[in-house]
Order: C-alpha cells, then sequence, then structure tokens
C-alpha cells in the first residue's frame, strides 16, 4: 500500500486521486423497463465506458470498479452466466481501446472458479496494458473486502512464518503490503449509485477515511455529469483524519 490513512495524512487534491465505485442498480433499471435484469447489466457496460473515460479526463489516477462480488454467485444461475459472458466479451472488445487510452487494466478477487477462457483474457488484458500509467482501472470481480484482508494475512505469514510465534510483530502496514490492492494510495471517494448506503464488503480494509457519496441515480444513468456532481461534493468535504476542524484549517 502507498499511505495508509491511519499511519499517516495523505495529500488531498480537488479530483479525487483514487475512486471506488460500486455499480448498482441496474436490475432495478431494467425492471422499472420491464426488461430482464440482464439488460441492465448490458447497459450497465456503456456506464463502465462513461465513468472510464471521465475519470480520465478529469485527471483521477486509480478508478476501482466492484463488478461481482463474491456473494453474487447467489444470484440466479441464468444472471450470473450472463454476467460472465459480458466481462469476456467486455475484455474481448475494450481492450484495445483501453490499451491506446494509455489506461492500465488490473483485475482483483480470487479468479480460481471463473473459467479459464476468462482467466486468460484476464491476464492477456493485464500483459497488454501495463506499460500504462495514465489512468489505472481496477475490475474487482470475485472480490470481498474480508477475503482480502483473509487472503493478506495467509500470503503475509507464508512469506514470515516467524511472525506466527511473534504476532505482536505484525503491524498494519505489513498486512497492508499484502492486499491485492496494494499498488493503490486508498481511496479517497467511494460513490455507490442505485440509492442504498451500505458497504457491501467492498475495499473493507482500505475505506477506513473515504469520503462515502450516494447516488440515487441508476447505475446505467450514470456517467459525466453524475461524476461531476460527486466530485463537487468531494470538494466541500473536510477530511479531518482524526484532526479537529481547527487544526485542519491551520488555526491551532
Ligand atoms: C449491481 O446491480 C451490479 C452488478 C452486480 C454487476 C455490475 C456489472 C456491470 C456494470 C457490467 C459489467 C462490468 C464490467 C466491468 C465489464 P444490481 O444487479 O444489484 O442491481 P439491483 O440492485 O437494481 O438489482
Amino acid at each position: 500500500m502507498l499511505s495508509s490513512s491511519t499511519l499517516s495524512i495523505p495529500a488531498c487534491t480537488d479530483v479525487p486521486r483514487h475512486l471506488a465505485v460500486i455499480m448498482d442498480g441496474n436490475g432495478r433499471w431494467a425492471t422499472k423497463r420491464f426488461l430482464p435484469r440482464t439488460a441492465g447489466h448490458v447497459r450497465g457496460v456503456q456506464a463502465v465506458r462513461r465513468v472510464v473515460e471521465a475519470c480520465g479526463k478529469r485527471g483521477v489516477e486509480y478508478l476501482t470498479l466492484f463488478a461481482f462480488s463474491s456473494e453474487n454467485w447467489r444470484r440466479p444461475k441464468e444472471e450470473v452466466s450472463l454476467l460472465m459472458r459480458l466481462f469476456i466479451q467486455t475484455l474481448e472488445k475494450e481492450v484495445g481501446k483501453l490499451e491506446q487510452q494509455g489506461v492500465r487494466l488490473r483485475v482483483v478477487g480470487d479468479l480460481e472458479p471463473f473459467e479459464p477462457k476468462l482467466r486468460d483474457l484476464i491476464r492477456l488484458a493485464e500483459q497488454r496494458t501495463e506499460h500504462n500509467s495514465a489512468l489505472n482501472l481496477t475490475i474487482a470481480a470475485n472480490y470481498g473486502g474480508r477475503w482480502d484482508i483473509l487472503q493478506a494475512m495467509r500470503r503475509l505469514l507464508e512469506s514470515r512464518p516467524d511472525l506466527a510465534g511473534t504476532p505482536q510483530a505484525i503491524d498494519e502496514a505489513m498486512l497492508a503490503d499484502h492486499l491485492s490492492m496494494a499498488y493503490a494510495p486508498e481511496p479517497d471517494l467511494f460513490i455507490r449509485t442505485g440509492g442504498e448506503q451500505r458497504i457491501s464488503n467492498f475495499l473493507v480494509w482500505q475505506l477506513a477515511y473515504t469520503e462515502l457519496y450516494f447516488s440515487q441515480d441508476y447505475w446505467p444513468d450514470f456517467g459525466a455529469k453524475e461524476i461531476d456532481a460527486a466530485f463537487e461534493w468531494y470538494k466541500t468535504r473536510e477530511r479531518r483524519f482524526g484532526r479537529t476542524s481547527a487544526q485542519v484549517s491551520g488555526v491551532v
């Protein structure tokens, strides 16, 4: 992890350096139009394109999208397989564009249960874009915040078996270095669309001091205008990281 909000105070800028998004409301968007829920996911891909482009233009460095949670396997079989097909199609179609736009793509989560074709496409897309740095796009797939903390602890103990005998020697930074997004700063801004106000096991560790923005818009309706509204709100936030308001404004 690049910096930790609990160990030091990160620099704050008007535009969030790292934006994390829960893309919610695809199903309701479709149901409202008497369409199958899956039609909402298809339209959701267009919103992904718009938001990636808007974030690139506004100078966001890291954009992380929650595409499929560890708990989403509980959905009807047809919806899960449509989502898998959509990931495959989107990767096949978009990777060239991402490469040209300077976007570096990474996928985090437990990829083991995905079909080999999808895993291969993910690896290939990551390789094809690894030289890019304009925007770091992370797709969280079969991801869960608790899974991430657990796998980080397991990997830490694998690399440092001596720590099992001296657990008091384990510190935050050691664990954070093994989280699946150790390459990124913690999110400055979190957006959840679709009107719900929950974290839903997203970046549980990293959201400790993130500003939380909840939008009533369904994800397929989200785009540049809605991103601007969220960024305007973000600009008004006083990020105190445990300090008092007077300390932040330099009065004391
Ligand atoms: C939540 O809406 C959305 C998902 C679980 C899937 C998100 C997937 C996409 C936006 C499309 C593919 C993305 C990529 C990156 C290729 P919901 O179904 O829970 O909506 P609801 O709450 O209205 O039912």
